[in-house]
């Protein structure tokens, strides 16, 4: 059985669908198709669904021109129904997986998402890859076991491995295609026909022994990540507090040829990732008995740096004379990244709120969202010309978008607090660090 899918993998015949064409499904829908795959998106979104067959994009690293061409091809079908599983012979599960207000795992669209594929399998033998960022153990306890309750055997007549996805939305220099692939198989023919397949579109695969290795890789990562920046705003507190200048002790370090790897303070963190992944992690080790430290340290830490931005404002705006009430406050970048459109958990949000407490009259700039409707107000994006930067009292830089002109802003602002070190090597007393 395991040879006949291979074979299919080989010559392109196989049938594969991708749940969930958001972030991560659509590049990887793309990815498939790129290499001559017909590929089957599910998405529950009618409205994202409907735009993909009218051949537009909403990701900004798949063009519209991409889509609309596979489209065209009749090698993209895209709809909102399962059914079409069976006709298929393997998945990609790419489905959102948030947390809960009372910050638990919510694996409701993975439940979702696999329910209906269990339930329209047809075709055997058949692949499922999960890929959402998720706790370990996951995997087995939420398709190996569905599979087994339905009297299907996993590893024979349906294959099931995990891959997370390691996408960097706006990075140019690492696409699917060549950021290496982590792959554990519930067992070896599971590990063989996931690789097989994956191998068509990624350079490297990374095989690891068990679901649970691959599930936890993912974790590590972006734990990593999320504890090294914690480490860094406290320092950044620290050094605030005795009057050193973070960004020079960071470039200085930098210089060190091994064992150093730096990471920058901020105003926050986030995105769909880095908040929210770690608390997977939290969230399982206590299930076994296990307290995280490190993970509650480096969110409790993340999570205050929009308050310490707030703080800073109100001592940046005291050298002015102003106090925060009714000072006028433009926000400048309000996603969560540099050039990337995806306002997901952006801390632009909770400083907005918090000077929002305070009275203070607030505005944003940014060159992906003309608009915005948050908390039931509607904000429109100031066009950064100089008679309109001049009109604030204070510009707090939170995302450094490549388009601002840094130069023109510094001329032109009354004071600025520069959250991320974007004027750096622009030498002017209105320009306040972190
Ligand atoms: N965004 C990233 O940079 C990134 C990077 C690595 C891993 N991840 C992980 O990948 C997963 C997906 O993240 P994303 O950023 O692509 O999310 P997203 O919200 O951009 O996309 C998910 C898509 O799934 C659809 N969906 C939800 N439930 C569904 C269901 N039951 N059936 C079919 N479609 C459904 C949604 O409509 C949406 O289009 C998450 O687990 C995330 O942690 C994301």
């Amino acid at each position: 059985m395991i040879e006949k899918f291979l074979e299919q993998i080989e010559n392109k015949t196989l049938k594969i669908g991708v749940i969930g064409l958001g972030y991560v499904g659509l590049p990887l829908a793309m990815a498939f198709l790129n290499k001559g795959y017909t590929v089957y998106g599910i998405d529950i979104s009618d409205v994202k669904v409907e735009m993909l067959n009218d051949g537009i994009s909403y990701v900004q690293d798949v063009s519209s021109d991409d889509v609309k061409k596979h489209i065209d091809d009749g090698k993209f079908k895209v709809s909102t129904s399962y059914k079409v599983i069976s006709k298929l012979d393997a998945v990609s599960i790419t489905v959102p997986t948030p947390l809960s207000k009372s910050k638990n795992p919510d694996l409701s669209y993975v439940k979702h998402a696999v329910d209906n594929t269990l339930a329209n399998i047809n075709q055997k033998p058949f692949l499922i890859v999960l890929e959402s960022t998720t706790y370990p153990g996951t995997t087995r306890e939420f398709i190996v076991e569905e599979l087994e309750k339905r009297g299907i055997r996993a590893g024979e007549e349906v294959f099931v491995a995990f891959s997370p996805e390691r996408v960097d939305p706006g990075n140019r220099n690492y696409s699917i295609e060549n950021t290496p692939k982590i792959l554990g198989g519930y067992s070896e023919n599971c590990l063989k026909v996931a690789s097989g397949l994956y191998s068509k579109i990624i350079e490297k695969i990374v095989p690891v022994e068990t679901l649970e290795e691959a599930e936890m890789a993912k974790l590590l990562e972006n734990t990593f990540r999320a504890v090294n920046i914690a480490l860094v705003n406290e320092l950044t507190l620290m050094c605030d507090r005795m009057g050193i200048n973070i960004w020079n002790v960071i470039k200085a370090a930098s210089t060190k040829p091994y064992g150093f790897m730096p990471f920058y303070p901020g105003p926050g963190i986030g995105g769909h990732c880095i908040p929210l992944d770690p608390e997977y992690l939290l969230w399982k080790g206590k299930t076994v008995g296990f307290y995280n430290r490190f993970i509650e340290l480096a969110s409790d830490i993340n999570a205050n740096m929009p308050r310490f931005v707030v703080d800073k404002a109100v001592r940046v705006l005291n050298r002015y004379g102003k106090p925060l009430k009714n000072s006028k406050i433009l926000i400048l970048g309000v996603t969560y990244k540099k050039d990337v459109s995806d306002l997901r958990e952006s801390p632009a949000f909770n400083i907005i709120n918090l000077l929002n407490q305070f009275d203070a009259i607030v505005n944003y700039s940014d060159p992906f969202h003309s608009k915005l409707y948050f908390e039931g107000e509607m904000y429109t994006s100031v066009e950064l010309k100089p008679e309109n930067i001049s009109l604030f009292d204070l510009i707090i830089l939170v995302t450094d978008h490549s388009a601002f002109n840094k130069q023109e802003i510094a001329d032109n602002a009354k004071a600025i607090l520069d959250t991320r070190n974007a004027f750096d090597g622009i030498k002017k007393e209105n320009i306040f660090k972190l």
